[in-house]
């Protein structure tokens, strides 16, 4: 019996997520014969039943494309907005699944999509998901679609800020995509050779990060390099955050929920002028000129890499033979050069940040790279 299967993308999108689909796509329909339909706009499109039939003509020519030819959204099944307020729609996803005889639908996206999918999983849905983010920060996996993409756009940017830093004598503060996980900046900060790297895995102190620019300054280095993932944080402002968010994981009810909730928008809030705060500070404690460079959607953007190419038709590969063996309600994760079929339970809410042992933190440290702490 032919097999019918849908396809989404949610959440942030990537570099990959089209070769991915393709990946998925040829396979499914080339290989074992299987109808595929595309749902516009992540969760959304599904809610409202928006498809498009994927044919063999479809997938030409999107390996290259960055973004998501299906489109994306932030949508959550279970909190959608919908006729002007949050509804939970997820029995009305339900009923499309049925109503387009899907047997299987494949979610690709990161961290948030997996917890949404799982929901969908728990309905009783055949779900198979595939990790993307350019965050780098879902569990269980090796790496996600998107990374090595934007690791390769921060690290040119560290480069070009170099000489520009040198000739100036100045200090650049460069902000990197990553609100909870500093993978990219960490990744970018080490390839780009920053002088400094922080991270939110390690509240720093301003005060640590000025001395190791004054020692460059008494080395003869005038010009310094600081990359910032976006939510890094100094020691007291991580610790109100770390508190917000452990009192939201812990809210006896819906009321304390949302307060601590406000408490951490809040927080974010005020971490949107940061970077320009710790720009004027390091001015003021070193004595040289300060500017800020923020990369913001440019990471996201654009064609992917060879390698983002490559991982994301392996996994979507394998996530039609793991569709047409009847395997459901796991991620398809990359696992040295093959993939592996982990439980969608296991990996929501798992989200990977970076150890401050890392191997790649304990290199930075190596070749002299200041963390602030
Ligand atoms: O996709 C993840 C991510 O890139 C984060 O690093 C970033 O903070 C966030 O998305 C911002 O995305 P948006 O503005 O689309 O919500």
């Amino acid at each position: 019996m032919t097999k019918h299967i849908g396809i989404l993308t949610a959440g942030g999108d990537s570099p990959g997520l089209n070769a991915a689909i393709r990946g998925v796509g040829k396979t499914a329909l080339g290989r074992y014969d299987m109808q595929v339909i595309g749902f516009m706009d992540g969760f959304k499109g599904l809610v409202e039943n928006r498809s498009t039939r994927l044919d063999g003509d479809f997938f030409s020519g999107i390996l290259t494309r960055g973004g998501t030819i299906l489109g994306t959204s932030r949508d959550k099944p279970h909190r959608m907005m919908f006729g002007g307020k949050k509804q939970d729609m997820t029995d009305i996803i339900v009923e499309n699944y049925h109503a387009n005889h899907l047997d299987a639908l494949v979610c690709i996206g990161g961290g948030g999509t997996q917890k949404n999918a799982l929901e969908l999983l728990n309905k009783g849905l055949n779900i198979i998901t595939l990790p993307k983010t350019i965050d780098n920060d879902v569990g269980l996996t090796d790496t996600t679609f998107g990374f090595d993409t934007a690791l390769g756009i921060a690290t040119e940017a560290i480069d070009r800020l170099h000489s520009t830093a040198h000739s100036h004598h100045r200090i650049i503060v460069v902000e990197i995509m990553g609100h909870r996980a500093g993978w990219l900046a960490l990744g970018a900060g080490i390839a780009g050779g920053a002088d400094v790297i922080l991270l939110p895995e390690l509240p720093y102190n301003i005060e640590n990060v000025a001395t190791a620019i004054r020692s460059r300054v008494k080395s003869g280095k005038k010009f310094s390099i600081v990359a910032v993932a976006e939510g890094a944080l100094p020691v007291d402002q991580a610790e109100l955050m770390e508190q917000a968010r452990t009192a939201k994981e812990e809210a006896p009810d819906k009321d304390a929920r949302k307060k601590a909730k406000d408490k951490i928008t809040r927080l974010e809030k005020n971490n949107i002028n940061h970077i320009v705060t710790l720009s004027s500070q390091l001015e003021e404690l070193t004595g040289l000129e300060s500017r800020v460079t923020i990369l913001g959607y440019l990471q996201r953007g654009g064609t992917p890499s060879a390698a983002d190419r490559l991982l994301a038709t392996r996994l979507g590969a394998a996530c039609a033979d793991s569709i047409h063996n009847e395997q459901f309600g796991v991620m398809i994760a990359a696992r040295g050069d093959g993939a592996v079929a982990v439980p969608l339970a296991e990996v929501a809410g798992n989200k990977k940040l970076v150890p401050s042992d890392h191997p790649w933190v304990q290199a930075a440290i190596s070749v002299g790279t200041n963390f602030g702490v």
